[in-house]
């Protein structure tokens, strides 16, 4: 995919930030600034920081050190890992997300609709969210999140548990909507940030990659420079792992 238009507003940054959880160094020491319009990948060990980076990055988590500055004018939105569906039609769990940001109750059942033929969901709207196939739920967070067209979309390892039809399906989703954007209007195209143990996903999708270790970004490259290498032994050693 080229590279988007990458606008100089950093979206967020953050300064030397750390998070302690209980005994655990979850986060050390890290700074970075995200612009508007990067697509930026997390890689890592399990346990490497990479979805509580993603906490942090979305204001869910306050960090313990350091500090945070974002751009409060953006909207976000996040899947998770594990997506939390409510007990109810798959229309309404989109529904309801746009209805909490404030959108009147008949207009967001007709938004919700149309995110779901969006994601190709359109035939089980009215089923029960939880009685649909793990892809299927996938698809249907995807869908809640673009919904409330984000800014910025950070995901959390959005095709894990998929099988391969379905991985390449949200794959494509995932491309088609960073070449969108979202409320800021189309000179600025979405911000991306996913979490993702899918090499060959990153390298299709990201313009940047992240290598987390032990809390720590200890690889921070433009894609291409990324798999070309040269990187800090501990990411070269990883990627080798990954890729045998
Ligand atoms: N609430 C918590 N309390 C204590 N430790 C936590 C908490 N949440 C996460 N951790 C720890 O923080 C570290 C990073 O966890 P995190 O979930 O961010 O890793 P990850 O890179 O997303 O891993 P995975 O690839 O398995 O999803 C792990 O050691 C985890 O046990
Ligand atoms: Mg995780």
């Amino acid at each position: 995919m080229s590279a988007p238009a990458v606008t100089a507003a950093p979206w967020v940054r953050l300064h030397d930030v750390g998070l302690r959880l209980g005994s655990v160094q979850v986060l050390d020491g890290v700074n970075l600034t995200l612009q508007a319009g990067e697509r930026v990948a997390l890689i890592g060990a399990n346990g490497s920081g990479k979805s509580s980076l993603l906490r942090v990055l979305h204001g869910l988590l306050p960090p313990t050190a350091g500090q945070v500055v974002r751009d409060t004018g953006l909207r976000e939105a996040m899947l998770f890992q594990r997506p939390y569906l409510l007990r109810a039609s798959a229309q309404h769990n989109v529904a309801l997300g746009l209805w909490l940001r404030g959108m009147r109750w008949q207009q967001a059942r007709q938004t919700a609709l149309a995110a779901l033929h969006r994601v190709e969901l359109q035939s089980v709207a009215h089923r029960n969210a939880r009685t649909l196939s793990g892809g299927q739920q996938q698809r249907l967070a995807l869908a809640r999140a673009w919904a409330l067209r984000p800014d910025v979309l950070l995901l959390d390892e959005p095709t894990a548990s998929l099988d391969p039809h379905a991985k390449r399906e949200v794959e494509a989703l995932m491309a088609d909507f960073a070449q969108g954007h979202g409320q800021a209007g189309p000179q600025q195209p979405m911000t991306m940030v996913f979490a993702s143990h899918n090499l060959g996903q990153v390298k299709r999708l990201a313009s940047r990659v992240l290598y987390l270790e032990r809390g720590r970004v200890l690889a921070d490259r433009p894609v291409h420079d990324f798999f070309q290498g040269p990187l800090p032994e501990a990411a070269q050693l990883f990627l080798k792992g990954e890729l045998s």
